[in-house]
């Protein structure tokens, strides 16, 4: 799908296909901890999660234009991402440029990899990888901490999609303490034909907490045991202690991911959840050959869309060559 502006060039157009292109690629999350407090008067949830960044990549190009164009390809690419100024990328753009003085001028491409609403912060990590191509295209010389400033108002996920690894997530999601993980962990992610929308998801946990149908105002689960767990291990440690709240709204609106994750158990994962505000199941294996298993019996199942083993942390967005 190819959008452009009065002004701008569509992807085929001009010379701006010719021009140097810069490339940056940004991973996909999955949240081994999610506690979501109440609702602020800003609309977002107060929370305290844990994003591990997965090895399955989003690729952003960014070339010279007038005025700014996009083009989806991959994942998404049938309508379900937005090809014009309502997609995240193409509001990155125009927050650098403003934020850096420069007029927004672009070809803006995302080769997708990761689903949209999916529960893998796939929008914001096109985002991220918009600032860091975009910031190296225009030389706006933003600094890390000027950039997780900008991703910071574009998404509560996006400073996160931007420093990659593990991190410690406060407040929206977007303060962020980065956290060390001493080994790989592998994950086989189970995607749905159908996306959950993030607002429906959370507004379905707050209709069910006023119902009564979900402890409320009770302490959220601590932090420490999935930390603790991300460091050293084994792999049932961090699977006793994965816990994600946005499970039990997701499952409320989309049923059918009950037997999901149980398909997941049965086939031999350590622990399955929800990943963040779903419709992923995202499976924990033992180990890379585990995960590789796991992938080939869930893909037999025909229960999810796509089947993926990935592993993770693995670095935030950055350029690539
Ligand atoms: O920040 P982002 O644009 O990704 O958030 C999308 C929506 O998800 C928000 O409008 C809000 O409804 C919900 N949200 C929330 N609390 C958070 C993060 C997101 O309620 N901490």
């Amino acid at each position: 799908m190819t959008a452009s502006v009065p002004g701008g060039r569509s992807r085929f157009s001009g010379m701006g296909a010719e021009g140097p292109a810069v490339v940056a690629r940004a991973p996909a999350k999955v949240n081994v901890h999610l506690a979501v407090g109440p609702l602020r008067p800003d609309g977002f949830h107060e929370l305290q999660t844990v994003y591990l960044a997965v090895s399955l990549l989003d690729t952003v190009t960014v070339r010279p234009g007038e005025g700014l164009s996009l083009t989806v390809s991959g994942e998404g690419s049938d309508g379900a991402v937005p090809a014009d100024r309502r997609n995240l990328v193409w509001r990155a753009a125009e927050l650098l440029a403003r934020h850096a003085g420069v007029p927004a001028d672009a070809e803006l491409t995302i080769a997708k990899a990761i689903p949209a609403a999916a529960g893998l912060a796939g929008g914001s990590a096109d985002a991220a990888a918009a600032l860091v191509a975009l910031d190296a295209l225009w030389g706006t010389r933003a600094t890390r901490g000027d950039l997780a400033g900008l991703a910071a108002e574009l998404g509560s996920d996006v400073p996160f999609s931007l420093l990659g690894g593990v991190a410690l997530g406060a407040g929206r999601g977007e303060q962020l303490s980065p956290v060390l993980a001493r080994r790989p962990w592998h994950w086989v992610l189970g995607i749905a034909g159908e996306g959950l929308s993030t607002p429906a998801v959370y507004g379905e946990l707050d209709r069910l907490r006023a119902a009564g149908r979900l402890p409320e105002g009770t302490e959220p689960a601590p932090t420490e045991p999935v930390l603790t767990a991300l460091r050293s291990g084994p792999p049932a440690a961090l699977a006793a202690a994965l816990t994600n709240d946005l499970q039990a709204p997701a499952l409320s609106l989309r049923p059918e991911l009950r037997r999901a994750l149980r398909a997941a158990t049965d086939a031999g994962a350590a622990a399955a959840l929800v990943s963040g505000s779903g419709p992923t199941v995202a499976a924990l294996a033992e180990d890379e050959e585990a995960a590789l298993r796991l992938a080939a019996v869930l893909a037999g199942e025909g229960i999810f869309r796509t089947v993926r083993a990935v592993q993770g942390p693995v670095p935030g967005a950055r350029l690539v060559g």
